[in-house]
């Protein structure tokens, strides 16, 4: 038998460029007088797990919410696998699933309540791996939202948007309020989503739980995207932590002439520097001596950031 209808979402799977999930141009949003987001123009491909990180009032939100057209930009526009924003709103959150960063549904309901909604409204019969989601996360389905704490509400959130394993997960904010254990539970669900070939989009304001679980991180600062990275990339580039401590006294001078070597601090029989790509360097140096203990820690990625771009971004 011949399939006769190719569906427009097929054509990905024929030869040809695959169309990124998310692209949005020159997107712009101002709240009267005051700056939303200002021409923001990113890609997100398929299979990426992308963080979106950004401090309070950067602009995170808003380009969440003109994504799924809960709010009109201004001016420029986003596309969601390849799909207007504007005038393809339902096809697109038929095949998305939204964590809002005020997940506050209507609090009289029960986390089960919810989920069930969201399953008729997205057409669905069964509640997929909503069960399965609420045990991970140790979430309580059966007490109204508004006798949960934050992070309990929370909890139901994510399983609400996840529990039909959607093709794109557009999560803002999604640990705020979860306990570390829960947080290390989130990243390996979105790992899980990455494997059966999902893409994430997620915001934050942690660097470190975004180098943990992304590929590619974006920076908004003042509403302007100021930079697209591979999490890989920066790590690469970046400069590791070194501490060497020795059985006997050694001349720091020798360690301080390595290229790339910088920061040196001397405290007895120990140093310790920052060390840029000449690692072969510095190890050959210390063997000519013995050594007691040795450290080489890779900076945090706020560190490698506020290194490349100080405290404003790059501007
Ligand atoms: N309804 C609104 N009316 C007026 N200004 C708004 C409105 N919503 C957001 N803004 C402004 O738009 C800018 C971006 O806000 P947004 O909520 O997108 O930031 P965010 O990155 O999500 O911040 P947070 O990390 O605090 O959640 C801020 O300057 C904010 O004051
Ligand atoms: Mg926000």
């Amino acid at each position: 038998m011949f399939e006769l209808e190719v569906g427009s979402d097929a054509r990905d799977t024929v030869s040809g460029p695959v169309t990124p999930v998310i692209e949005t141009a020159e997107l712009t949003k101002t709240y009267g007088e005051s700056r939303g987001i200002d021409g923001v123009s990113m890609t997100v491909e398929a299979g990426e797990v992308f963080g979106f990180l950004g401090p309070n009032g950067a602009g995170k939100t808003t380009t969440i919410r003109t994504l799924l057209d809960l709010l009109h930009p201004t001016s420029g526009s986003a596309r969601v696998f390849g799909l207007d924003s504007r005038r393809d709103t339902l096809r697109i959150r038929a095949r998305t699933g939204n964590l809002p960063g005020d997940f506050a549904y209507d609090a009289r309901l029960t986390g089960r309540e919810v989920i069930d909604l969201f399953a008729r409204l997205r057409g669905i019969s069964d509640l997929g791996r909503a069960r399965d989601l609420a045990e991970r996360f140790e979430a309580d389905l059966d007490r109204p939202l508004a006798e949960l704490s934050r992070g309990n509400r929370q909890k139901v959130g994510l399983v609400q948007a996840m529990f039909h394993e959607p093709e794109l997960l557009i999560l803002d904010e999604p640990t705020s309020g979860l306990d570390p254990l829960m947080q290390e539970e989130f990243l390996k669900v979105v790992r899980e989503a990455r494997e059966r070939g999902g893409t994430v989009f997620l915001s934050s304001h942690d660097l470190d739980e975004v180098e943990r679980v992304c590929d590619r991180v974006g920076i908004i600062r003042h509403g302007r995207l100021v930079d697209v990275e591979e999490v890989a990339d920066l790590t690469e580039r970046a400069y590791r932590h070194v501490t060497l401590e020795f059985s006997g006294p050694v001349d720091a001078a020798e360690f301080a002439a390595i290229a790339g070597v910088t920061e040196l601090e001397r405290s007895g029989n120990r140093i310790a520097f920052k060390a840029q790509s000449n690692l072969d360097a510095v190890i050959k140096a210390a063997a000519r001596h013995e050594l007691v203990d040795i450290e080489l820690t890779h900076p945090s990625l706020e560190e490698i950031f506020l290194t490349f771009y100080g405290e404003h971004g790059p501007r």
